[in-house]
């Protein structure tokens, strides 16, 4: 029998589910889907409409034409929205920040969190995010909660952006600090480990590790379903 698990991975900014999630989906011939990536493509599409997030009724309106595509791409998915390749346009501290606000917005997570499920019906998906183990897949066969200190993420998104841009670790700090309170504050779906997911604290753990041990645990579990 060839069994076929989902797995759910939710955590804070920086604690390594993107990463994490593309390599073990790699290893299990999975398909990895990043869901914070939808969450920013939107943000890009309401900043370039001049839509804030105090203005729910604009940004519900904008929804509609909106068209977000992921594709797998050489290192990693490539994310379009309405056609043009944003992948990179969407890494930016400014647009982090834009897509947890707009993310608080109900039309906004139920367009997307519909896409997500579409996305996951046929098995064998890894998919991060912060309720994919609460709400997008409750069902999941496999759900992690991936955390570290907000110092150590800090660290590590930048040493990511250091070469890229201006951003110092001072206001990374910051930034995902605020993220935090806002995912883990509001009111639909906030961040949260869901009850039946395996929580991990990679604060000192490499990337190599984290992997290892997931693909480990997913696979004996999968053994002990056969
Ligand atoms: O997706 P999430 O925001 O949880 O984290 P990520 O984008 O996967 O990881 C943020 C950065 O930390 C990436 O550059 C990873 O390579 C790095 N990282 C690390 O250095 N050590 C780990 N144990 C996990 C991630
Ligand atoms: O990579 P990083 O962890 O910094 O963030 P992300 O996963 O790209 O997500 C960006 C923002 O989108 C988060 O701060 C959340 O506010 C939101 N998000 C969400 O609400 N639900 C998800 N399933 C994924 C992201």
């Amino acid at each position: 029998k060839n069994t076929r698990f989902n797995i759910a991975i939710d955590g804070p900014a920086g604690a390594g589910k993107s990463t994490v999630a593309r390599h073990v989906a790699r290893k299990l011939g999975y398909i990895y889907i990043d869901t914070g990536a939808m969450y920013r493509a939107v943000a890009l599409h309401m900043l370039e409409q001049g839509i804030r997030p105090s203005e729910p009724s604009k940004a519900k309106q904008a929804m509609k034409d909106i068209r977000i595509e992921l594709l797998p791409g050489e290192d990693g998915q490539r994310v379009l929205l309405n056609g043009l390749d944003v992948t990179r346009q969407i890494r930016t501290p400014e647009i982090s920040l834009m897509a947890s606000q707009f993310a608080q917005h109900e039309d906004v997570r139920e367009q997307l969190v519909a896409m997500q499920r579409e996305l996951a019906t046929k098995k064998g998906i890894v998919m991060d995010g912060r309720d994919i183990g609460t709400i997008v897949l409750p069902s999941a066969e496999f759900k992690w909660f991936l955390t570290a200190s907000v110092d150590e993420r800090a660290k590590r998104r930048y040493a990511e952006l250091k070469d890229k841009s201006e951003v110092t670790l001072e206001q990374l700090k910051h930034e995902i600090a605020e993220r935090d309170r806002q995912d883990e504050n509001r009111v639909i779906s906030p961040l949260r480990q869901a009850e039946d997911a395996l929580l991990l604290d990679t604060t000192h753990m490499s990337i190599d590790e984290i992997v290892e041990l997931m693909v480990k645990e997913t696979l004996s579990r999968i053994e002990g379903e056969q």
